[in-house]
């Protein structure tokens, strides 16, 4: 007989809107604390994530989105309850933790990635940066939420941030050791695994797009787009992908003895010589997970519960393309504003004139009125998605559908997919 106790879903943004979507196929849902989009698909209750008593849940899995309650352990503890987990333990997670950590387990596994030099010193991290050439890459050491990044030609620009951060105003503690990488050029492409702590199963490569605007300008971000698959890179390339670049580091993990059951997010950079790792994450992307999830058949939550007890087996690969538009609150990244309504959504928080092959993902809403409309809270608000046979299929209905949305001062990108959906023409 299956199993009906719920899913528990750890976190509040459009990934776990799309993690709670896929799951709720197979399961009933429970999020914590979620957002009031998730209403219609999942039971949500709205405490903090430190607030929650892994006890009080009676759930057949548990599934954690961000990476903050991994590296503060709660997979640990759940699974010291005898709970099954799709998440890595604290000791996994500091692959995302700190970066000094996951540069040197890469360079230990020998997996290709940016030269850096890691820095508490200012005047030291400053003559290294000399010894640089542009452009010049800055990050800071801890947790910085996809913000503590700075790409930039400029040296004085550089040399300020690298001041910024080690005197630690810009990011607090995070902000007190830095990491300067040898600057990359080529296509970045997101390649996520499922690690059951020996085997992997690779998702379709993702792009996403970090930076804030049309054609790769303003700031970094937390991602304002994502489609799979890439044209770009051809479907026997992927294992190719996965041999030099994830493969490795599980290798590396069951050397240190830890047992890794969770997702491997490799950013890569496909540069002239060949892919380099960017940065490893211990969770699924946002907004990659928006567009990869909905293209995977299959009963996930059986899926999940085989990796959580390290048994995966042979997996469906997805089909179709997916393209995912997000759109921003006024003044994201840097002080974005909440409190106007949203309009062009129904009562669940989907498209008030339903599209094929769209899904509305909350991520930055609210409802103070459970009968009103929904209210722009900040940050990324709402992440779109469409699928369809083709990426051109899929952003035509994407962008057809974010043509309805509408909320003062409502910042999204217009060309999400547009050069893969003119690549993909081309065959
Ligand atoms: P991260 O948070 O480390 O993924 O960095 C955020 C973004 O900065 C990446 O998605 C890249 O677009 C860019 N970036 C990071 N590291 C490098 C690098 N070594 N060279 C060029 N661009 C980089
Ligand atoms: N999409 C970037 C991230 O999830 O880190």
């Amino acid at each position: 007989m299956s199993d009906r106790r719920p899913v528990l879903v750890v976190g509040s943004g459009g990934r776990e809107h799309a993690l709670a979507v896929a799951l709720a196929r197979n399961a009933p849902v429970v999020v914590v604390p979620g957002n009031p989009g998730m209403a219609s698909t999942a039971h949500a209750f709205p405490i903090s994530v430190s607030d929650l008593d892994p006890t009080a849940h009676d759930v057949q899995l548990v599934v954690i989105g961000p990476e903050a309650p991994l590296v503060d352990g709660l997979a640990d503890q759940l699974r010291g309850l005898g709970r099954v987990v799709l998440g890595p333990g604290a000791d996994g997670a500091q692959l995302e933790g700190s970066k000094t950590f996951m540069k040197e387990l890469l360079d230990a596994a020998h997996v290709p990635t940016a030269g850096f030099g890691t820095f508490t010193s200012v005047a030291e991290a400053l003559e290294f940066l000399e010894t640089m050439s542009p452009p010049y890459v800055i990050k800071t050491d801890g947790l910085a939420s996809g913000k503590g990044v700075l790409v930039t030609d400029d040296v004085a620009e550089a040399r300020d941030d690298v001041i910024d951060k080690l005197m630690g105003e810009s990011f607090g503690a995070a902000g007190r050791r830095i990491v300067i990488e040898e600057g990359l050029t080529g296509i970045e492409c997101s390649l996520l695994a499922l690690c059951d702590g020996k085997r992997v199963f690779a998702l379709t490569p993702a792009q996403d797009f970090k930076r804030l605007m049309d054609g790769d300008l303003g700031p970094n971000t937390g991602g304002m787009g994502a489609y799979t698959p890439m044209p770009s890179i051809r479907p026997e390339e992927v294992a190719s992908l996965v041999a030099t670049t994830i493969q490795p580091l599980v290798s590396a993990f069951i050397d240190l003895g830890i047992d890794y059951r969770g997702v491997l997010y490799a950013g890569l950079m496909l540069t002239s010589s060949g892919p380099k790792v960017l940065e490893f994450n211990a969770r699924f992307g946002d907004p990659e997970t928006e567009v990869l999830l909905p293209l995977l058949q299959g009963n996930l939550v059986e899926l999940f519960t085989k990796i959580g007890n390290g048994e995966l087996e042979d997996v469906q690969p997805a089909t179709g393309a997916a393209v995912c538009v997000v759109l921003a609150a006024p003044g994201y990244p840097e002080a974005p504003r909440g409190g106007m309504p949203i309009s062009g959504l129904g009562p669940d928080g989907q498209l008030a004139n339903p599209r094929e092959g769209v899904t509305v993902f909350h991520s930055g809403t609210v409802r103070p009125d459970p009968e009103g409309p929904f209210l722009v809270k900040g940050g990324r608000v709402l992440a779109v998605t469409a699928v369809g046979a083709s990426l051109r299929e899929a952003r035509t209905r994407v962008y057809d559908a974010v043509a309805q949305i509408h909320f003062d001062g409502m910042q999204y990108r217009t060309d999400i997919a547009l050069e893969a959906a003119q690549r993909e023409e081309l065959g």
